[in-house]
């Protein structure tokens, strides 16, 4: 007899009462739902609801504390990521695994390598197989290249490429798609509905709802770490999932009013600045108490653009004017003397410290105003935390916890603190609300709002056009490292700004 084929929509596997506590504190409790052959299923929650976690029992980073998980209707124990690989579990996880000293090719087949009879690395054969798969994802990254030398937006590309290569008949992606921007989703959504057809069960965390109802067939809401609901898509709309998350009926406008009139007083004028292959002579200013917006596609320059004025990349050509006097930053010590502050879109990377505690990472680069002689007033640093702790919300069982217990969310309000504690007069925000829940982001915006009101200059890049649009007065549009708009008013929209973005409209300016 021939075992049964199985057929779309077959349950492959049941998360059964799963329940677990991280020093005595429940973050997932009596969750239980099924997973069919061949659906997307988007799971959402806030920042903290235990959505990472319940993903890592799945794939055996972690064992769950009561509960358990059938795979194909039989009971099946995951001790660890081999098991859940061999298993056909395999997962893009949120914080990156990658190896920054080996090349794109070794990454993705680490742990798999392809061997010639004499026990020798295929890499001919690994070479081609990672250079296919990346062409599929119409990622243009060579496979030589060093992991280090990738934007966060390839890295990514890089992780799913590994998944991938496994064969997986379960793939559990972990906000894939919070570093990639328009066609790159879109890309990334024909792959998902590929796989799909093939029989392939994809799980999908996502902050973006219209992201879960474009891409996602059902969707489980996680709240405090309990399931709150599991609906077909189609019969509930963005609203309704919001409303699930989030546990309030009341949904104030996502947005604040947008400043009137900020002062006309320049603080910062960029003039010609330009790099090699990069960036060509670039020239704009920010006012005194603005929220200016940056606009473009990945890889336009605008990442580029900031590092350079932080002092993180050297210039070839222009000049950094602050408050009318040109001076020369070269390096980010010199520029936060300057009050000027950067909050990187590589938070991982460039930003938070992992194994340092919340009053760690956030006092930082401001320790000098906790020392008291050679000492750092506890107490001071402490009672600083809990302030920012209570204005964002940040989710952490104890200011002792090192940032690696965090959630994804939770780290990017540690690092955003941080350079609220240094007391910048000019902000520059790289994808501020990146990993960031919905109703978290309408805090974040508030609080870019306050600061612009207390004469705070905000330059926030993002290639959320929705967050450029609600929150921006001005908006500069960059293409292939030039300027190619300047948008005030009614002219801050999407069509305008993609126009720009592509080459539609606008030539340098
Ligand atoms: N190893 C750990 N030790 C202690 N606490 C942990 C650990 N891992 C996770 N937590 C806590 O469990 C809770 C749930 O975290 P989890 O990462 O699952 O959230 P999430 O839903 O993925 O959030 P986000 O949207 O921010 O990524 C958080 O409060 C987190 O601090
Ligand atoms: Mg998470």
């Amino acid at each position: 007899m021939t075992a049964k084929k199985s057929e779309v929509g077959d349950i492959i596997l049941s998360i059964r009462s799963i329940t677990k506590e991280f020093d005595g504190v429940k973050v997932l409790d009596n969750v239980s739902f099924d997973l069919r052959r061949g659906e997307i299923m988007g799971l959402i929650g806030e920042n903290g609801a235990g959505k990472s976690t319940l993903i890592k029992i799945i794939t055996g980073i972690y064992l769950p504390g009561g509960g358990s998980l059938e795979l194909n209707g039989s009971q099946v124990q995951i001790p660890d990521y081999i098991t859940a690989r061999k298993l056909g579990i395999s997962t893009v996880p949120q914080e990156f695994n990658l190896i920054n000293t080996l090349t794109v090719y070794e990454n993705i087949f680490l742990g798999n390598e392809f061997r010639l009879k004499s026990g020798l690395l295929d890499k001919p054969r690994m070479r081609e197989l990672a250079a296919k798969q990346l062409e599929e994802l119409r990622m243009p990254v060579g496979v030589n290249q060093l992991v280090s030398r990738l934007s966060v937006a390839e890295k990514q590309m890089v992780e799913i490429s590994k998944a991938l290569m496994l064969h997986a008949k379960l793939l559990i992606m972990d906000e894939p798609s919070t570093t990639l921007t328009g066609h790159e989703v879109e890309t990334l959504f024909a792959l998902m509905r590929n796989l799909k057809k093939q029989g392939v069960t994809i799980i999908f965390v996502s902050h973006k709802l219209g992201e879960i109802k474009a891409v996602c067939d059902r969707v489980t809401v996680l709240r405090d770490g309990k399931l709150i609901s599991v609906d077909e898509v189609s019969t509930v709309n963005e609203e309704d999932i919001a409303r699930k998350m989030i546990g309030r009926t009341d949904f104030s406008q996502i947005f604040p009013a947008k400043i009137d009139r900020p002062a006309d007083t320049v603080v910062l004028d960029v003039k010609d600045l330009s790099i090699k292959g990069l960036l060509k002579n670039i020239s704009f200013s920010l006012r005194k108490g603005e929220i200016l917006g940056f606009a473009g596609l990945v890889g336009s320059g605008r990442t580029e653009l900031a590092e350079a004025v932080m002092g993180l990349r050297q210039i070839n050509g222009g000049s950094v004017n602050l408050e009318g006097k040109q001076v020369q930053i070269k390096k980010p010590a010199a520029a936060v003397n300057y009050s000027l502050g950067y909050l990187s879109e590589d938070r991982q990377g460039k930003g938070i410290v992992q194994g340092f505690n919340l009053p760690q990472n956030i006092t930082l680069i401001s320790l000098k105003q906790y020392l008291k002689g050679l000492f750092i007033n506890k107490k001071a640093e402490a009672d600083k935390t809990e302030e920012y702790v209570k204005t964002f919300r940040i989710a952490a069982a104890s200011q002792k916890m090192a940032l690696r217990y965090l959630s994804g969310g939770n780290q990017q309000k540690v690092y955003l603190s941080r350079w609220l504690d240094t007391n910048p007069s000019i902000l520059i925000l790289d994808e501020p609300t990146r990993g960031i829940d919905v109703s978290a982001k309408h805090e974040i915006y508030e609080f870019i709002h306050q600061l612009a009101s207390r004469g705070i200059s905000c330059w926030v890049i993002s290639s959320e056009l929705e967050e450029v649009i609600g929150l921006c007065g001005r908006v500069y549009v960059m293409r292939e490292g030039s300027l190619t708009g300047c948008l005030e008013g009614a002219h801050i929209n999407e069509e305008e700004i993609m126009f720009y973005a592509t080459g539609i409209k606008g030539s340098q300016v």
